[in-house]
């Protein structure tokens, strides 16, 4: 079912560009065909990522399933959703009634049964191989043997999960980024055993999204986390050696590089168990010291300051206006 949006909305949410890169792929494999149309799509997991896939793919016309381990982290996930789709309706880039059509397309369950016969099934669960490994062995007994498997993951080898079901070619990586609403790039990660038809499908499906689609290869944190990782870890340093104060290190790389958020902003936007969690796999896979986790951001978890969501991280968010975290205390 098509959307009808207002026309400010429908371009920021149906028509990314279409990425040249993902156009020469798919020149590349002599137009090889995708696998099959994705109408209902399986989201496993309604978290900071979670909620915002299940929220794109219904604005683009999927229905969708949204599952969570229990009704109160469903409620969460889907109060998350309605948030958005308010903001956009109080905004003015969106009808209630189109905002409400995006709504009904979303069914929670917290009963893996309820994916059954969905064409694509997402997993952006928590960064742990393990609890992702229980879900796919469960998960594949259950949803229909056309459909194709995909992992949100951001680091982890997508082979070490596709490896684990009965679909190893059906199955791929599709890394969205936070807001997954906002950003328009989907890396479509293709492992060893992805077949080509599978990747046609993956790309297809992101175009639909309206994200630039980028295909990569199934290495540690893929063509952004390999670059941002190092960068973010690399901006707790700088702090670390006095190189600057928080919004000294934050306003220099704003002003002077055009980025939207600074380093260390960013790392309290992502998480930082989850950026903590992403840089072990990576200096696990490479053994660089570029990926290892600074002192600092140890300490920090350990204080239980995880960033935005927490309320705490390099900035404290219990004010209208986010200031930087003041009981951060570094030798002189
Ligand atoms: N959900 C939906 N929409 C959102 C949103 C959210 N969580 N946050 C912001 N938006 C929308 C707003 O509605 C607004 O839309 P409008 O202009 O049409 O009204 C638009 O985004 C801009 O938002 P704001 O005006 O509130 O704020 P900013 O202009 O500061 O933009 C931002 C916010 C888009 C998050 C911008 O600061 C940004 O691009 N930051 C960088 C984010 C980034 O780098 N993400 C990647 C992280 S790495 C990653 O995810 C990989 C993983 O594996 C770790």
């Amino acid at each position: 079912m098509a959307l009808r949006f207002s026309g400010r909305l429908r371009t920021t949410w149906r028509t990314g560009p279409r990425s040249s890169v993902s156009t020469r792929v798919m020149a590349a494999q002599d137009k090889v065909r995708a696998m099959a149309e994705i109408n209902t799509v399986g989201v496993v997991g309604g978290g900071l990522m979670g909620h915002g896939i299940a929220q794109v793919s219904a604005q683009s016309g999927c229905e969708v399933v949204l599952r969570e381990v229990d009704e109160p982290m469903l409620g969460k996930a889907i109060g998350m959703i309605e948030k958005q789709l308010a903001r956009a309706v109080e905004k003015g880039r969106s009808s209630q009634a189109d905002a409400d059509a995006v709504r009904g397309r979303i069914d929670g369950s917290v009963d893996y049964g309820a994916l059954a016969d969905c064409d694509l099934v997402i997993e952006a669960a928590t960064e742990d191989l393990e609890g992702k490994l229980a879900m796919w062995r469960e998960v594949d007994d259950i949803v229909k043997d056309a459909a194709i498997f995909a992992t949100n993951t951001s680091s982890l080898p997508v082979i070490a999960q596709a490896a684990q079901t009965k679909r190893p070619d059906r199955f791929l990586g599709l890394h969205f980024f936070n807001p997954a609403q906002v950003m328009k790039l989907l890396e479509v990660v293709r492992c060893v055993t992805t077949s080509a038809e599978t990747v046609a499908t993956g790309v297809e499906w992101g175009q639909k999204l309206g994200k630039v689609t980028v295909v990569t290869q199934d290495k540690a944190g893929f063509i952004v986390n390999r670059l941002l990782v190092p960068y973010l870890l690399d901006g707790m340093r700088a702090y670390e050696e006095n190189v600057g104060t928080i919004a000294e290190i934050d306003n220099a790389m704003k002003a002077g590089a055009g980025h939207p958020m600074g380093p260390l902003t960013l790392a309290d936007f992502v998480g930082l168990d989850t950026l903590s969690a992403i840089s072990d796999i990576m200096f696990e896979e490479f053994r660089e010291k570029r990926f290892a986790r600074p002192p600092l951001l140890r300490k920090m978890l350990m204080a239980g300051w995880y960033g935005r969501k927490s309320g705490m991280g390099f900035y404290d968010y219990s004010g209208d206006t986010p200031v930087p975290n003041a009981q951060i205390s570094l030798p002189a």
